[in-house]
């Protein structure tokens, strides 16, 4: 493809996803496509010479956008958001377009200092605590998901609490690690990754907001000391997946500080609403943390992948993960005046995902991203209410923020008959949970366009469906 056909190409794709925007409310949210009828429409073989781009592109009409999901609809309220923006949709494409690597200072320059200088910016932003700042012991970095920052946490704190030894020598079995019931799936699949086993992964209590125990960490941490154990790590969250729980992270500081346990916080989809001074509480103690994440591709217009992972102390991630082969020495890093990422994540190649974040900042403006904040929380508030008001509803956990955790009081049964019948029409996209081995439905505000007509729309659907 040359340049000239490149940009008239191009030009239609950046068409083709405007349309999509302009269009998407109009699809139905969920896919309605049963299993294997997308592969069904694929020819069983590659093409053996090279087709047109047109007739391709005519091909993601025919059989693609009908196997889509709409996470873009405002009328998602599934899960939790994964949202976008034009600015960072263009700032993505231009990472493509330029196609570098960032896994060294000098792959690179501009790839690296420009996604230092906007993690600083994030800690800013979001009131994270001063000493993560790049010029302080700490820093950030960005990373594909809240999963590998937990991961690379773990190991850092595994590396930390055996003097760097267990890189070398592989573990001993002795070392513990802790999260609440309610954290999320990735904290076990780190703990399964980083070789300790899921039975040295202890789940800790919760109380009545499905919020860790603070004191029931600590009555583990100490039992499994005196068991002999090592306990290394322990995963709070800000915002669980479930049900947007918060855990008391001055608390849980203050228990792993005494006792030389790594804590990690995770705060995938809600560390967003920190931008906002008045939701900053939901974070105090944050100062305690040796490690912490927050995902603008969840909540903060920047389109997956983007996770935004600051350490307390740089120099126990980088010992924990830097390898250096003759192949990759270069005088920037010998002169040790740049910061190589390659040693601070899994992979060694890197995106230049820095820039989307960056469009983001600089497209919406820190007031601009706060407003579009508060009005998903008053939106979710609003909802939050009518469902109180509502005599055959309830609410089943508390909603802190965006999220709302709801139950019809016809039981089980009748919830998921309501899911089914509202996510069934296509008109909209909520999921459910269990919350004290009930279900209940969850409805998610964080999608870019959502408005107050979807957010009542879905409520006047499923009070239908439930009729
Ligand atoms: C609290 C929490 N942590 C981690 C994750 C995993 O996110 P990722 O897909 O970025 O790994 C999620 C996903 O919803 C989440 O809600």
């Amino acid at each position: 493809m040359t340049p000239a056909e490149f940009r008239r190409h191009g030009r239609a794709v950046i068409d083709r996803i405007a349309d999509y925007m302009e269009e998407v409310e109009r699809y139905p949210v969920m896919s309605p496509s049963a299993p294997g009828a997308i592969r069904d429409m694929l020819p069983a073989h590659p093409p053996e010479t090279g087709e047109e781009f047109d007739r391709i592109l005519a091909d993601v009409d025919r059989i693609v956008v009908p196997g889509l999901t709409h996470w873009q609809s405002p009328n998602f309220f599934a899960y939790f958001p994964a949202n976008a923006s034009g600015p960072s949709i263009l700032g993505d494409l231009l990472s493509s377009g330029f196609g570098v690597q960032g896994m060294l200072w000098s792959t690179s320059p501009a790839c690296t200092e420009v996604e230092t200088h906007v993690m600083d910016w994030m800690v800013g932003m979001l009131g994270l605590p001063e000493t993560w700042l790049s010029s302080g012991p700490g820093g950030g970095v960005i990373q594909d998901t809240a999963s590998s920052s937990t991961l690379c946490a773990l190991l850092a704190a595994r590396e930390r609490a055996t003097g760097f030894k267990t890189n070398a020598e592989g573990l001993d079995g002795r070392l513990t690690a802790y999260c609440s019931t309610q954290a999320h799936s990735s904290v076990e699949k780190a703990v399964r990754i980083a070789g300790l086993g899921t039975k040295k992964l202890k789940h800790i209590d919760v109380d009545d907001t499905f919020a860790m125990r603070a004191d029931d960490l600590s009555r583990r941490i100490d039992q499994d000391r005196a068991a002999g154990l090592e306990p290394v790590f322990a995963c709070a969250t800000v915002g669980t997946t479930s049900s947007n729980a918060m855990d008391p992270l001055r608390e849980i500081g203050e228990v792993c500080r005494e006792r030389g346990v790594w804590l990690h916080v995770d705060a995938a989809m809600s560390g967003t609403a920190a931008l906002c001074p008045e939701f900053r509480h939901l974070q105090d103690g944050l100062e305690h943390a040796d490690s912490y994440c927050v995902n603008p591709h969840k909540w903060m217009f920047t389109n997956f992948d983007c996770d935004c992972f600051f350490v307390a102390d740089r120099s126990a991630l980088i010992r924990t993960l830097s390898i250096l082969p003759e192949y990759l020495k270069n005088q920037a890093t010998e002169s040790g005046a740049v910061i190589d990422y390659r040693d601070w994540h899994i992979p060694l190649g890197r995106r230049f995902r820095a820039l989307k974040l960056w469009f983001v900042i600089r497209h919406y403006g820190v007031e601009g991203l706060r407003y579009h904040v508060r009005r998903h929380v008053e939106l979710a508030q609003g909802f939050a209410g009518w469902v109180e008001e509502h005599e055959d509803f309830e609410l089943a956990a508390p909603a802190p923020l965006n999220l709302v955790c709801f139950r019809h009081l016809g039981g089980d049964e009748r919830n998921r008959a309501i899911m089914d019948r509202v996510n069934g029409s296509g008109e909209m996209f909520l999921t459910h949970t269990k919350l004290h081995g009930r279900v209940a439905l969850r409805l998610s505000v964080g999608q870019t366009w959502t408005e107050e007509e979807h957010v009542r729309g879905a409520w006047e659907k499923i009070v239908k469906a439930a009729r």
